[in-house]
């Protein structure tokens, strides 16, 4: 059994014929300044053979043979001589058939001087097939290392990245049913509270509690919204429909949803810059969403003094920043508010409303539109976001 499994693990490793890598000889017969052209004329000619009727009986390496050559008085002593009389009269030669591994070894046992000499092959009857270049195959080996050793770092690499993405879609899903399950437990009691009193009779607070109920299903379907946006934009499914309208009453209607928003907090809401009209080519409804998550996030994270829309124009773009004294961003969490659910690790904040989607979209959202976001906070004074877009797509 072991014999035979040895054998199978033989017959896999490349063998010495599979990489010959020049078949070019000469007869032992010929001058040295014969072959001294053929080197010249054939630069890329590392080695010759010297083979007798197919059989090997020298070798003659280019670099050694240029150094016995331009050794004071080389081409005097040896141009007329035969080939022959400068070759290295005993080669390495192994059969065709060795596996390259074993050449290898056999090759780097040779003295130093010789060890990056070609090795010759030969065939079952010790007939000349060609020879072996030690330095391409050290060279050839070094590169597989390398790439396997490259691939393997790719591969893990990659595994990494499908484990972390595995990750974020469970936590993704945990999150949804989290954030899903608030809004419907709130409709399903007030639904039953308000059964209760009908059957009762009791009609009082009836109506707080139906524009609660009405309060939780706006979030529900808000969540809803998001996640579904996600997953259009995400398999490419989202499409843009430019089409000029004006900035400055779109501004000045998210503005009015975030005073809402901010309910009884003591925040103003202001726009600023550009005022009057700015008309620009691009996708209202996009536009539009975007202002509302950053609107709607600067009203969640403010308590109290103020939120700015800010709108200018320039460079064929129109810059359109969100301000607020609210409880600022950390440093080291810039990116994160980006990722998808990348809801900032803070005690307070958790008391937020939210699926942590809303800058996640934005971000795409902005991209589909040609433009840039950016932010910039100090932590505990205040947050701004900076959108940029083309004033017209064709314009970018
Ligand atoms: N203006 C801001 N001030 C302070 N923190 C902010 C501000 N905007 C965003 N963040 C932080 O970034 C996180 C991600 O924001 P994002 O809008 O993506 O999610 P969310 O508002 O929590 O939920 P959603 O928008 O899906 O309802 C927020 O949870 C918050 O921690
Ligand atoms: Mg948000």
């Amino acid at each position: 059994m072991g014999e035979r499994y040895m054998e199978t693990a033989q017959t896999e490793s490349p063998r010495v014929a599979s990489l010959i890598t020049s078949r070019e000889k000469v007869a032992p017969l010929i001058t040295v300044s014969v072959v001294g052209q053929q080197f010249m004329n054939t630069t890329d000619l590392d080695a010759l053979s010297v083979v007798d009727c197919d059989e090997p009986v020298g070798l003659v390496t280019r670099q050694k043979f240029m150094l016995t050559l331009f050794r004071r008085y080389g081409f005097e002593l040896y141009g007329k001589k035969r080939i022959i009389a400068i070759a290295d009269t005993a080669p390495l030669i192994i059969h065709e058939e060795e596996r390259l591994d074993v050449a290898m070894d056999k090759a780097l046992e040779r003295q130093d001087k010789d060890i990056y000499d070609e090795i010759i092959v030969v065939d079952d009857a010790d007939r000349y097939k060609g020879y072996l270049s030690v330095k391409q195959m050290i060279m050839q080996q070094s590169t597989i290392l390398a790439n396997s050793v490259m691939q393997k770092e790719i591969a893990r690499e990659r595994a990494r990245e499908l484990e972390r993405m595995s990750q974020v879609k469970s936590q993704f899903i945990a999150n949804v049913t989290h954030e899903l399950r608030s809004p419907v437990n709130a409709i399903i009691g007030l639904a039953e509270v308000m059964k209760i009193s009908t059957e009762k009779g009791q009609t009082d607070r009836m109506k707080e509690r139906l524009s609660l109920l009405t309060t939780s299903a706006i979030n529900l379907r808000a969540i809803i919204t998001n996640i579904l946006d996600l997953s259009k934009i995400e398999a490419g499914k989202m499409e843009v429909f430019n089409d000029g309208f004006d900035l400055v009453p779109l501004l000045h209607e998210v503005a009015e949803t975030a005073r809402i928003l901010a309910g009884g907090k003591p925040v103003d809401v202001n726009v600023t810059g550009t005022i009057g009209s700015l008309v620009i080519l691009s996708d209202m409804v996009k536009v539009r969403q975007i202002m509302i998550n950053l609107l709607s996030n600067a009203a969640k994270f403010t308590e109290r003094g103020s939120i700015t829309v800010d709108l200018t124009q320039g460079n064929g773009e129109v810059t359109i920043s969100v301000s607020d004294t609210g409880i600022g961003i950390r440093r080291e969490d810039g990116e994160k508010i980006f990722e998808a659910f990348g809801q900032v690790e803070n005690a307070h904040i958790k008391q937020h409303e939210g699926t942590g989607l809303g800058l996640t979209i934005t971000r795409n959202l902005v991209a589909m539109l040609g433009g840039r976001i950016a932010m910039s906070s100090s932590f505990g004074e205040g947050t701004t976001f900076t959108v940029t877009l083309p004033i017209s797509p064709i314009s970018h």
